[in-house]
């Protein structure tokens, strides 16, 4: 029997953690570390689908040096509020990425699961070198060792979401990111 969609939530009603203009102010920061520290270079980003693509979309159009961009697809077992800790890889990149500076988009680290298998992953491809940007960061909830290099914020354990970043696939396109109700109405 197909699962019952969780009631919707109207996002006007969730607290904002961060603002549409704090965001873009710090992931221009971020572009500008980015284009300084890989000046004369050229580097490939990739995002993984789907919460980065927004992200990935405005730190692009941050970044002033020769870039492309490749995106990998993950899914995590039963993915809901809390992940179940298996990764699998649903899409891969597309280009080669041997001899390249690779940059991982990610809309936010929380246990490391995720990044820490993609990173082995792109490791066996031989990038040049490899770095991990990641919008946000949940350093307490971490099961794994893994830091990103680039980071917008780091935040407390709350589920968030817009910015690229769901509930049941819901918000993505919610352009503040805001804390979503531990017991929302009608759920
Ligand atoms: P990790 O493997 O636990 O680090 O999980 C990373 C993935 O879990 C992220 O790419 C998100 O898709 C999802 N995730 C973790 N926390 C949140 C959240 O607060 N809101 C939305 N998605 C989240």
């Amino acid at each position: 029997m197909p699962s019952k969609l969780p009631a919707y939530v109207p996002p006007a009603i969730m607290e904002v953690l961060f603002s549409r203009e704090q965001i873009a102010e710090r992931v221009h920061a971020l572009g500008q570390q980015i284009s300084t520290e890989y000046a004369g270079e050229s580097i490939v980003l990739i995002g993984v689908l789907k919460g980065a693509a927004i992200f990935l979309s405005d730190l692009a159009r941050s970044i002033t040096v020769d870039n492309t961009f490749d995106f990998v697809a993950v899914s995590s077992y039963g993915r809901a509020r809390v992940s179940s800790g298996q990764v699998k890889l649903i899409k891969d990149i597309d280009n080669p990425i041997e001899g390249k500076h690779v940059i991982l988009v990610e809309d936010i680290l929380d246990t490391g699961l995720t990044l820490s298998y993609l990173r082995q992953l792109m490791l066996q491809h031989k990038p040049a070198s490899l770095k991990i940007a990641s919008c946000l960061d949940k350093p307490e909830r971490r099961l794994v060792p893994i830091e990103a290099d680039y980071v917008c914020f780091k935040i407390p354990n709350k589920f968030v979401v817009g910015y690229g970043m769901d509930f049941a696939e819901r918000y993505r396109g919610v352009e503040d990111i805001r804390i979503f109700p531990e017991n929302p109405p009608g759920h």
